[in-house]
């Protein structure tokens, strides 16, 4: 049978080796659970449907365990285990298996666990397992839009069905509970941030609650996105002015109606004065005065108010890179303890490589929440073969300084370097109504890495490729082994043949697809490529030294040491910070000119290697994902050309250097 990737990682399909399917049915013959809790149905049914898949019978279901053999699940919310709330402790007791946790979303993410270890071939013998999430809120922002269209959505139409709802449950949404439920993933913004206000509606909250219903027992709340501008358009109001006392009347108004339909509603996510939104800039007031009024909204509630810091100007003069930090750096402190600031990981717009964001480690007094794009806006959308967990690690493995040495990133998301009870870890989905979910086979494996990352950011892109691979593609040790490689190289190879040495922000315009260095005019100076490039007669790069923009003193001294140097600079981050001359010679002992057309040669190169790396594993692989993969990754080859070819002849025109030898020029 044909496999149309909709089960996602939660195949299940009967293992191969009989022997290891024996072995591991004798301590799965039956499940009890002490709890009758909707969260604990749904581990139960998981665990039901997955041992029967896997092992060929499905477990007895028991109330309490009398004899040895099964799988205990416990919720134990007395438990003097210092594992938080939604940590889970899975170990071997009296021939037993145990899985414990304080609460019910803890039992089913241990029993998701479970699962994983048999879908990976791990042993079940003498387990001691215990394991808690490092973030607190690990979130999904759905950029879905009312008339089902999604923005940057690369797998066909919105997963949710506007029209249908409340009235038909789609059984898509349960299958993306569960997938979310298996990583740990907590919530989940559903609408655009470039929001309209009908989701505000009455007739949109019904259809909200009946999403919210369905989530609810895999342990997900449900967020919303708002226009600022609501109280106007949708309460009738002249203004939206967020000290105005009728407009904080209105969204508190609003704020119990939303909980009357969903009593235990996540909390508001917003994007204002940016790119076009409205705000409380709008009214002379900061995004403070506004994140804050709907955090007083919130106080009767546990939700909470997300804000982006997703800002910029449109200065031909300025730099980008600066405006996030330079808004809010001012407000660092009057934040309600109610809100997070959403950051991007990166200072521009989820770029393939972009610095940390400089918020990082410089806010901390505020509660910053970590921003990726699980989407591949600018990393090959659904054509190109590209693994993000590298991506999504290095960011946040950097180190900020800000505390002293090994205050990377990610300790400043998980709340740990500046002791702040909240954290979250947002992610842009790249879900959709394609039959497998993300239009690309394997970017599946992104929103699984970002949910795994959340979970646990220690955890190394290696294992997450391999458990991945081993749940969704094949079991073959081989095979996994050359996909999870495969995987491994992806990223690289895409910077490569797209914005190699730091370049960044060169696609086309619009559509953000494809190469297009030579944008020089759009609706914005910050929308264009030579904005970002500056490639002149000299050399290439954004001098952020000093000299052009100082946004370099943004970080750390010892960051500033680490990239403040062109000498030195890494060569990935090099012209992120550095106009670099076309004959200045770099640590690989070739001129930059030689260096940029060698790393856009070698990216096309690199795809000849992932197509024949791919082929060696057909015999191990669903003969319709392979040929599909197969067919992206022609694609792939093709743009991969258009890219260094566009890039390089369009930089020729100012380094006036031939392509070196022995590269062969494009005819
Ligand atoms: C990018 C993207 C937009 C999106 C915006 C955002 O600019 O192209 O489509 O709305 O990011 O994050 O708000």
């Amino acid at each position: 049978f044909a496999d149309d990737g909709s089960r996602l990682w939660l195949k299940y399909d009967l293992l191969a080796d009989v022997q290891q399917r024996d072995t591991y049915l004798k301590s799965t013959q039956f499940v009890a659970a002490n709890s009758s809790h909707p969260t604990i149905k749904v581990a139960v049914q998981e665990l039901e449907m997955g041992l029967k898949g896997l092992l060929g019978k499905a477990p007895v279901l028991v109330q309490t365990a009398t004899k040895s053999g099964g799988i205990i699940l416990n919720v134990a919310p007395n438990s003097p285990s210092t594992l938080p709330q939604d940590g889970f402790e899975l170990f071997s007791e009296k021939g037993n298996i145990v899985i414990s946790s304080k609460s019910e979303a803890g039992v089913l993410y241990g029993a998701f666990e479970l699962l994983r270890y048999l879908q990976t071939g791990k042993s079940l013998t003498n387990l001691s397992v215990k394991s808690s999430p490092k973030i607190k809120l690990r979130m999904l922002n759905h950029w879905d839009n009312a008339n089902g269209t999604v923005e940057r959505g690369y797998a066909g139409s919105s997963m949710w069905k506007w029209t249908e709802l409340p009235f038909r449950i789609d059984p898509r949404y349960i299958t993306y509970a569960r997938a979310n439920a298996s990583l740990g993933i907590n919530a989940t913004s559903i609408n655009n941030v470039n929001a309209s206000s009908r989701f505000l509606t009455e007739e949109y909250l019904e259809k909200i609650k009946a999403v919210a219903d369905v989530l609810r027992p895999y342990g997900i709340k449900v967020f919303i996105s708002v226009n600022f501008r609501s109280p106007r358009t949708l309460g009738g109001l002249k203004t939206s002015d967020p000290l105005d006392p009728e407009v904080r009347k209105w969204w508190n108004e609003k704020t119990k109606e939303i909980h009357r339909y969903i009593p235990d509603f996540g909390g508001y996510l917003v994007k204002a004065n940016s790119e076009g939104e409205p705000g409380p800039q709008d009214y002379g007031r900061t995004h403070a005065d506004g994140a804050n009024m709907l955090a007083e909204a919130m106080r009767p509630f546990s939700g909470i108010v997300i804000w982006r810091a997703f800002v910029y100007n449109a200065d031909p003069k300025g730099d980008r890179f600066k405006e996030g930090y330079a808004q809010f750096k001012p407000l660092d402190g009057i934040f309600d303890p109610k809100v997070i600031v959403q950051v991007k990981n990166g200072p521009i717009d989820f770029m393939p490589r972009e610095p940390f964001h400089p918020m990082f480690g410089a806010f901390p007094k505020t509660t910053l929440g970590m921003e990726f794009q699980i989407t591949q806006e600018y990393l090959g959308q659904s054509t190109h073969l590209t693994y993000l967990a590298p991506m999504f690690k290095e960011c946040l493995d950097t180190d900020t300084y800000v505390k002293g040495k090994g205050t990377t990133v990610a300790k400043i998301v998980d709340g740990s370097a500046e002791n702040h009870p909240l954290s979250l870890m947002a992610g842009v989905a790249n879900t959709g109504s394609d039959a497998n979910w993300c239009g690309h086979p394997f970017n599946q494996s992104n929103w699984y890495a970002f949910g795994r990352l959340a979970w646990d950011y220690t955890l190394s892109s290696e294992q997450i490729a391999t458990e991945w691979t081993r749940m969704t593609l094949t079991q073959k040790p081989q095979s996994v082994q050359k996909i999870t490689d495969i995987m491994l190289n992806s990223h690289p190879i895409y910077v490569s043949y797209t914005y190699p040495l730091g370049t960044s922000h060169m696609m086309g315009e619009g559509h953000h697809y494809g190469p297009e260095p030579w944008l020089t005019k759009a609706a914005r100076p910050d929308w264009t490529s030579i904005y970002y490039h500056r490639a002149d007669s000299i050399g290439l790069g954004f001098d952020r030294t000093g000299k052009v923009s100082n946004a370099l003193q943004l970080y750390s001294p010892e960051v500033q040491q680490l990239w403040g140097n062109a000498e030195k600079c890494p060569l990935d981050y090099l012209l992120w910070f550095h106009h670099v001359p076309w004959t200045q010679k770099l640590s690989t002992g070739r001129s930059l000119w030689d260096e940029l057309c060698h790393r856009y040669y070698d990216g096309v190169g690199q795809v000849g290697k992932l197509q024949s790396a791919w082929e060696s594993v057909k015999s191990d692989v669903d003969k319709e994902t392979f040929e599909d993969v197969k067919g992206r990754l022609k694609i792939q080859e093709k743009e991969a050309l258009w890219w260094r070819d566009a890039c390089v002849l369009y930089f020729g025109e100012f380094s006036k250097l031939p392509i070196p030898k022995p590269l062969v020029p494009p005819t």
